[in-house]
């Protein structure tokens, strides 16, 4: 039984996830929550070393599945050893990615298909799924002009990253559980406005 509530904040690169996630922690502190704010690959020791692998820039021949598996990996234990204990003391977790990345990122846009690669990600997790989704949407060029373009990851080609980004809207449109899909490219103190707004059905619950 958890008594937390989960919050993923999912976008593609230059999103502004960080900054939104940030304001939305001392929002929600304010307010007299206990807020564990973590990311994703990473957030315990073990993601953390994983994280490293994923994003080395020098790594230029991994296989898509060992991609998509070490994403998994982290995962797991970022969701068994933090942000389950996290949700059964009662916190706020505020997670900078989830299983929707994946979705979007290994599962449509290296096309390892994604059902698959949700199917993966929930069986690594014990089926812990958030309580609700922020999706920071913006193209992938305004998102591009925000990366500092170094690692791994961000070096995929311009297509790549608009695949991403449409993914996510995909995923936000046809998803049955409670999100939000704000348009990135408002104001910083709009798009928290619309973020708080929406969040309010699953604060008062
Ligand atoms: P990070 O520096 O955390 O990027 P951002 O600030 O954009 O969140 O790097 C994470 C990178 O890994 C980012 O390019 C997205 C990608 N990613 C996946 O491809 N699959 C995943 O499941 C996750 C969590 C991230």
């Amino acid at each position: 039984m958890t008594t937390g509530i989960f919050i993923a904040i999912e976008g593609g690169e230059g999103a502004g996830k960080s900054t939104q996630t940030k304001r939305l922690s001392a929002h929600l502190e304010a307010l007299g929550y206990e807020v564990v704010v973590t990311r994703e690959p990473g957030g315990t020791p073990t993601a953390e070393k994983i994280r490293n692998i994923l994003l080395d820039p020098e790594i230029d021949n991994m296989p898509d599945e060992t991609e998509a598996l070490l994403f998994a990996a982290s995962r797991a234990d970022h969701a068994h050893n933090k942000i389950r204990p996290a949700l059964e003391r009662g916190a706020v977790v505020l997670c900078d990615r989830y299983i929707d990345s994946s979705v979007a990122y290994q599962g449509a846009a290296r096309g390892l298909g994604v059902d698959r690669i949700r199917a993966l990600s929930e069986w690594a997790t014990g089926q812990l799924l958030p309580d609700f989704t922020i999706y920071l949407d913006v193209p992938a060029e305004a998102g591009g002009e925000r990366m500092d373009g170094t690692d791994r990851m961000e070096i995929q080609s311009r297509e790549f990253h608009v695949q991403v980004q449409q993914a996510f809207r995909d995923i936000a449109q046809s998803s049955t559980r409670p999100n939000v899909l704000v348009d990135a490219t408002l104001s910083i103190e709009e798009v928290t406005e619309k973020i708080l707004e929406a969040l309010q059905s699953v604060l008062d619950k």
